[in-house]
């Protein structure tokens, strides 16, 4: 890594300021997906083995500013409980993230103990990237942590602007860790390299696409944005999900070098009557869909060719699921196919996440050799993109 890392610099007595991605899933007022929480706690620790004062920072949702309600809907204070529980060490809170109050409670932090600091986002100056704000995030740390990769795609004051004002900006290990084997996935994969696309929409996986087809030697599409490259071949769709809109874009990139050779498409599908969980299901064992019907998943044959690529493969890429996977009987594909990444050899990175909701459902996350913290962030890694959070740092 080009950036300096937490085992450059001395932390020993000093203010660390590590802003983390704690966006989490909140379901009335509870925690309902602790992963992102979790992927941050070996930073935490390092930072308290080696005696730091730890101020963490975070944004929860999209609160509207000023919205009292919203004040109290995405306060960070459960978070510090969580993270209490996980380390097994009181985790002080306090209202705000910038202020006098924030100095006070930083002053009185001993050496290894930790505070949160309220959601910055409940300031339009976070996503304004305003300097005043982000010199007032940065006057209460000598040292600057970024263990968010989830929001590394912002320029925000306390991703980007904040590093402005400080000397040390480091990636912490969660950050490290990512850009690790996102950055192997792009620059020396071991091959073959597969690359598997899903979702629901081809306009969010154009730039992607382009940039994986230089590199990849398969490219396994399926999921809603499948019918759009199908429509494109002028073969029937009946009610698929089609993006009429991008039906030129997808022309295009069928004639992009490589997509022929490279790229496979469903050639069977789980249909159904209506976008409904319980809707009427049957499996057409053929390309084409008549109409009053539409394609909900991959069937089991594009299962079994999708297999082979996948069973050897040396790295493997996986964004986006094949197929609605919420509902049950169109989960299967996506099921099985997070089945067979476990069961293959490969280094297996995963981003997005529907994938990983699903690698979880198939019980497979502990045979997945990393599973990304960030949707849109490891998105617009992969797509080649420099991500602000990332450049930010301080350089080796
Ligand atoms: C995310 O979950 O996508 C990140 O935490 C960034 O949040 P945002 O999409 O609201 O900027
Ligand atoms: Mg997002």
């Amino acid at each position: 890594m080009s950036k300096l890392g937490l085992a450059d610099i001395e932390v020993a007595g000093k203010r660390v300021l590590v802003r983390v991605d704690f966006n989490v899933p909140l379901q009335d007022g509870r925690i309902t997906d602790e992963t992102r929480i979790t992927a941050a706690i070996p930073t935490l620790l390092d930072l308290v083995n080696r005696n730091a004062k730890i101020i963490l920072l975070t944004h929860l949702g999209r609160p509207i500013v000023g919205s009292a309600s919203d004040r109290e809907t995405f306060s960070t204070a459960p978070i510090a409980l969580t993270i209490s529980r996980k380390l097994g060490k009181h985790i002080a809170h306090v209202n705000d993230c910038i202020g006098e109050d924030v100095h006070t409670a930083v002053e009185s932090l001993d050496d290894g103990e930790i505070l949160l600091l309220e959601n910055v986002r409940f300031y339009a100056e976070e996503t304004e990237n305003d300097p005043e704000f982000s010199q007032q995030l940065a006057s209460i740390a000598d040292v600057y942590v970024n263990d968010a990769f989830g929001t590394a795609h912002r320029a925000h004051a306390s991703t980007e602007g904040v590093t402005k004002y400080l000397s040390h900006c480091v990636a912490g290990l969660l950050m490290a860790r990512e850009i690790h084997y996102l950055s192997m996935s792009l620059e020396n994969p071991a091959h073959p390299y597969v690359a598997i696309l899903g979702g629901a929409k081809i306009s969010d996986k154009i730039t992607l696409i382009e940039n994986l087809l230089g590199k990849v030697d398969s490219l396994l599409i399926g999921g809603g944005m499948a019918y759009t490259f199908l429509a494109a071949m002028g073969v029937s769709i009946g009610n698929s999900l089609v993006d009429t809109e991008k039906l030129d874009v997808a022309t295009s990139l069928m004639k992009k070098k490589g997509f022929a050779e490279k790229v496979l498409l469903p050639a069977d599908h789980v249909i159904g009557r209506s976008f409904d969980p319980e809707t009427e299901s049957q499996i057409v064992d053929k390309v084409a869909i008549s109409e009053g019907w539409q394609g909900l998943d991959i069937g089991p044959k594009t299962v079994a060719a999708f297999g082979e690529r996948i069973a050897t493969a040396k790295t493997l890429v996986w964004n986006g699921p094949l197929g609605v996977y919420e509902f049950k009987k169109f989960a299967e594909g996506t099921i099985a196919v997070a089945k067979q990444i476990a069961a293959s050899d490969c280094i297996s990175i995963i981003g997005g996440g529907d994938c990983v909701a699903a690698i979880q459902q198939a019980g497979v996350a502990g045979r997945i050799t990393h599973i990304s913290t960030g949707g849109g962030a490891s998105l617009e890694f992969l797509e080649g993109k420099q991500l602000p959070g990332i450049t930010a740092l301080t350089d080796k």
